[in-house]
């Protein structure tokens, strides 16, 4: 069974790379990248596989049995993107695919969400077999910019009180990894998040236990997160995107507990102290 792994240069790809080595036959594993200099470390095949060059997609998925599209970070051209690898997909017989949307795609009020819907959307009409991984917010998204957080003496955000269950890209990984190499899951929407649930407060509250001093949470409002944001160094569309996103945190968008991610995997998500342990370390 050969799976073709998309975005397998990324962050989550590279570790869902090496979680599949030590489920399958490496020889079974074929890297779908732009660059297939930039993954010679994985130690598994590499093919040539750019979203925007759909005349080409098709050759590169021959001979794939599996194929898992790890979404492109590319906002806003993901639906004609994601659209191009499952047209070829179905031109080169691809039996089964697994894809990493976005937790309650359906429902979500974020703005990454219906480029997620409309990619779900044109699978199903595919009807080629496929998992769908709606995963949850990453950890990191947090814990990445704590160290400057801590210099500053405060965390800054939008979510309010919003309850987050977010997990680490280890975690969802792991889960990709147990989707891709086992049977039973074809036909299924998984909504992948954290067994931990923490509002903002929370992480300041651990954050500041962590580092021996007080590193209060200061809510603003999502214009205010934008403006802080875009002072930071972040272009104006990107500075109102992630306020914006935080802000969806705040009605709970980023929030589930069905603890489905944590049965795939057979073990605890990964728990927020440790999380925050390694990015301040
Ligand atoms: N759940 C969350 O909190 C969260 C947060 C951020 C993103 N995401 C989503 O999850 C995905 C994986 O996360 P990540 O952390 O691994 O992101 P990442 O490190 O940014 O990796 C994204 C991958 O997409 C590939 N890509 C982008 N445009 C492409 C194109 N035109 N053709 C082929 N490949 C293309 C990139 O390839 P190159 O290596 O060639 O650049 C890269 O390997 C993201 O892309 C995004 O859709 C989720």
């Amino acid at each position: 069974m050969k799976i073709g792994i998309t975005g397998a240069n990324g962050q989550l790809g590279r570790l869902l790379v090496k979680k599949l080595k030590k489920r399958t036959d490496v020889d079974d594993l074929i890297a779908l990248v732009r660059t297939p200099s930039k993954v010679i470390d994985l130690g598994i095949d590499a093919r040539v596989f750019d979203y925007d060059v759909p005349e080409a997609l098709a050759e590169s998925l021959q001979g794939i049995d599996r194929l898992m599209i790890i979404s492109s970070s590319e906002i806003g051209q993901r639906k004609r993107q994601h659209a191009n690898v499952i047209d070829a997909a179905k031109k080169a017989g691809i039996k089964s695919i697994v894809y990493t949307s976005l937790l309650k795609a359906d429902s979500s009020s974020m703005s990454l969400a219906p480029e997620h819907l409309a990619t779900e959307s044109h699978l199903k009409s595919s009807g080629i077999p496929n998992t769908i991984l709606r995963n949850g917010w990453y950890t990191e998204n947090y814990t990445n910019s704590l160290k400057s957080s801590v210099k500053a003496g405060v965390i800054i955000g939008s979510a309010g009180e919003g309850r987050i269950s977010s997990a680490t890209r280890e975690d969802y990984a792991e889960a990709a990894a147990v989707v891709l190499t086992n049977k039973g899951h074809l036909g299924k929407v998984y909504e992948l998040s954290g067994d931990e649930v923490y509002t903002l407060n929370d992480l300041a509250a651990e954050v500041s236990q962590q580092v021996g001093k007080q590193i209060p949470y200061k809510n603003l409002a999502e214009s205010e997160y934008a403006n802080a944001l875009e002072e930071y160094g972040l272009p104006e569309e990107l500075a109102k995107a992630y306020a914006g996103l935080d802000y969806a945190a705040s009605k709970g968008d980023l929030y589930d507990d069905g603890s489905i991610l944590s049965r795939l995997i057979g073990r605890p998500t990964t728990p927020l102290e440790d999380v925050i342990k390694v990015a301040l370390s």
